[in-house]
């Protein structure tokens, strides 16, 4: 089985918590992107879902697969939202944003009652900020100040692909804060006070069922 398989199969696994009709979160990355697919052949089935995507790039796919989308102004009232991670703690804590999207995701999640995330065996970590950096959405304006500020919790990189400035779909940066996360509750409040900070991509306390795909199938994590 391929890592994509993997992928896949915790996607379909989460379909087991959709309600027969209703809202449904639509996450971002390569693995909610195999979500969203599933979903489409639900409602090409007659199901009566409706997503709330969680970026410009989720909305494409969706509206390019047919599925029915509410409008990004919100408020919703989302029954399920099935979304990604980029590293997952022993309490299911998360960082998020390594496509630049975790704003919006939270922003959905938090309107959520209930979080579904997808992620692989290589997400899983005991210390968040070990396996990837945890992203940060800043304004542009004054952004190497708000740089200068964010030193004092990690190393603090721009967000680049190639030579151009990576920008959200707010047309924001991102500064990906390197370093080891000890305590993520005082981390994400001290870094969330910063003038010129927009969002942090840790979601604490915001994940009801983790899946993890692996190469032998689907795992469901049993809640802390
Ligand atoms: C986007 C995210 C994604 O959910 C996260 O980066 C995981 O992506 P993938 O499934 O492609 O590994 O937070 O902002």
């Amino acid at each position: 089985m391929t890592d994509e398989e993997a992928k896949r199969q915790a996607a379909v696994a989460a379909l087991a918590y959709l309600p027969d009709s209703g809202v449904v979160g639509l996450g971002t990355g390569s693995t909610s992107d195999y979500f969203t697919r599933e979903v489409a052949k639900l409602c090409q089935q007659g199901r009566k879902l409706v997503g709330v995507p969680t970026s410009k790039r989720t909305r494409a796919l969706a509206e390019s697969l047919g599925i029915p989308l509410l409008g990004d102004e919100g408020p919703w009232s989302i029954d399920v939202c099935v979304d990604g991670a980029d590293e997952v703690s022993p309490n299911f804590d998360l960082i998020k944003g390594g496509g630049a999207s975790h704003t919006r995701e939270k922003i959905v999640n938090a309107a959520a009652r209930f979080n579904v995330i997808l992620v692989d065996e290589s997400k899983l970590s005991n210390t968040l900020g070990t396996r990837c950096p945890l992203p940060v959405e800043v304004l542009q304006f004054g952004h190497a100040s708000t740089q200068s500020h964010l030193e004092r919790w990690g190393r603090p990189v721009l967000r680049k692909k190639g030579e151009q400035v990576v920008c959200t779909d707010s047309g924001n940066f991102v500064y990906d804060l390197h370093g080891q996360i000890k305590d993520p509750c005082e981390l994400n409040t001290r870094v969330a006070c910063i003038p010129g900070v927009v969002e942090t991509g840790l979601f604490l306390g915001r994940a009801n069922v983790v899946l993890v795909g692996s190469p032998n199938g689907c795992r469901e994590l049993a809640r802390p």
